[in-house]
């Protein structure tokens, strides 16, 4: 395993659309292990492939109850709404408040191949947003609500 270099803020790799997997190799499972070991290494909550550089439907996340790996990862229902503070591993010390649903269920390849499907509440439903929104070159950025409305909305 090894650590893999973020990338952070203006790297326009972020803005790029990441591309299925189409089969899951030694190069994936690799991905996977370094994501993972990146994760921790700077105490996130999740990670997307592009973050790393790779272009690639590949994810990791880990809310405090152990990591969830996520290959091709679709989200397939979304309740709710919740606005909390988010921030990114790309974007060291910065925050925003961000609306996201309260439940999401994502369907995703585990390693093994196997079609899985996850149910998240809370952090872990805004971890699936936020991390699936990288893959298509989205950022929390574009989604932060700023103070002034936030009042409006409380
Ligand atoms: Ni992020």
């Amino acid at each position: 395993m090894a650590l893999r270099n973020l990338r952070v803020e203006n790297d326009p790799i972020l803005r790029k659309i990441s591309k299925p997997v189409k089969e899951i190799n030694d190069s994936i499972l690799v991905l996977l292990d370094d994501m993972a070991e990146t994760l921790k290494k700077e105490d996130g909550v999740g990670l997307a492939a592009p973050q790393v550089g790779i272009l690639k439907r590949v994810v990791v996340i880990d809310v405090g109850k152990g990591l969830i790996e996520l290959i091709n990862p679709e989200i397939i229902e979304v309740r709710g709404s919740q606005i909390n503070m988010e921030g990114c591993l790309s974007f060291p010390g910065q925050s925003g408040y961000v609306d996201r649903p309260t439940y999401a269920k994502v369907k995703a390849l585990d390693r093994n191949g196997d079609e899985k499907i996850y149910e998240g509440e809370g952090l872990l439903a805004i971890a699936f947003c936020h991390e699936i929104d990288h893959l298509n070159g989205i950022l929390y950025i574009d989604k932060t609500i700023d103070e002034s409305e936030l009042e409006e909305i409380k």
